[in-house]
């Protein structure tokens, strides 16, 4: 093989990604120095902070114009003149939307990391990669839910709310998860184990959240932000912790069409309640402890994982506006 396939961002996309941000381009295999290897691209991750890095700088630097999308993913190594490195070596890391990956052991977002034995690439992407660590550490260190809890879940069906779900009842909670339809709240509560499920697109949500909570949240997990985090404001309970750990109904938003803003915020005030964001990459030095409780969970049958693999290269804009679009169902990867 003498080329190879990256897609590079041809634009900065302005509100839904377009296929006109993207460029496929085809590109000379690149030479492994000394000091390096080549990995081949089996697996990419797909993630809605991937919006953001394409968008401007956010807790990274935007992918600059003309760069690879960045994203994760895990590949084999096919030459290596790296120590550390050897062929066949299965490893992930953030090599990018490109189907060879030449790599000094570093990535943007940290060392390149060999797969431990036992983990498939998809849970190693999902539920013991960022996302899975995301619910861990988001639940249980920001929103520090006690047994006997109410815990609100906002994109419940998602890679990241399917696993809270499930932690914060393993944890002794009441869970309300909220998803888009009938059928990802029937996973939600059949499969995930929530309590209940309320279906944001059936309307009134706060008036949802009450009956399902009528003394209130203690705790919100929340993915989704705007209308949705202003129901969860309007029903805490004295204390509530809402932890902020994602808000995609925004990140597609541009100047003109950006929401005004919470009604409900005062809320947390008459609640004496608490509202705090965190970036999963500042529990890096903990991820080890956080794989080993959901391994944990995982062998004791109280954690079921649902992935959604889309198929090709060339569909790596596609995948990634399923996120977007509600069309995902658990956590949505891509094998090539
Ligand atoms: N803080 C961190 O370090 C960190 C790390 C990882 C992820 N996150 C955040 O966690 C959240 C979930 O990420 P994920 O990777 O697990 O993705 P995901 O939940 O598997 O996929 C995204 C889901 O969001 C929902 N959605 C999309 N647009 C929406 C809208 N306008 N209104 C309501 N729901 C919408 C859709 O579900 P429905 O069909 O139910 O609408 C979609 O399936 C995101 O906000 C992400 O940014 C944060």
């Amino acid at each position: 093989m003498t080329t190879t396939r990256r897609w590079l961002l041809k634009s900065r996309p302005y509100g839904p990604l377009k296929d006109s941000d993207f460029d496929l381009v085809t590109v000379p295999m690149p030479d492994v120095g000394e000091g390096h290897f080549l990995v081949r691209l089996t697996h990419f991750s797909f993630d809605p902070t991937q919006r953001g890095w394409l968008g401007g700088d956010t807790y990274l630097p935007a992918v600059p114009i003309g760069g690879v999308v960045r994203a994760g993913g895990i590949g084999e190594v096919v030459a290596s003149k790296h120590p550390g490195f050897e062929v066949g070596d299965v490893v992930q890391g953030t090599f990018g939307w490109q189907e060879h990956a030449l790599s000094d052991g570093t990535t943007e977002t940290g060392p390149v990391t060999k797969l431990r034995g036992g983990i498939t690439p998809e849970q190693a992407l999902g539920v013991f990669g960022v996302t899975g660590l995301t619910a861990w550490f988001g639940l249980t260190e920001i929103g520090q839910p006690k047994a006997g809890d109410t815990v609100l879940v906002s994109g419940a069906a998602g890679a990241t709310g399917s696993v809270v779900v499930q932690v914060a009842k393993a944890l002794g909670c009441k869970v309300i998860g909220i998803a888009g339809g009938a059928e990802k709240c029937g996973w939600v509560v059949e499969q995930a184990g929530a309590d209940a499920c309320i279906d944001y697109r059936a309307g009134n949500v706060a008036r949802q959240i009450r009956e399902h909570a009528p003394k209130g949240v203690n705790v919100v997990f929340e993915n989704v932000g705007g209308e949705i985090l202003d129901a969860a404001l309007a029903n805490l309970a004295l204390r509530a912790r809402v932890v902020l750990c994602g808000g995609i109904s925004s990140y597609n938003d541009t100047a003109e069409d950006r929401s005004p803003g919470l009604r409900n915020y005062m809320n947390l005030t008459v609640m004496r309640g608490r509202m705090e964001g965190f970036i999963i990459l500042d529990f890096a030095k903990r991820y080890g402890e956080g794989v080993a409780e959901l391994a944990k969970l995982m062998a004791a049958g109280k954690l079921k994982t649902a992935e959604d693999v889309a198929h090709g290269f060339e569909n790596c804009p596609a995948t990634l506006r399923r996120l977007f679009e509600g069309k995902n169902f658990g956590k949505q990867l891509l094998k090539v």
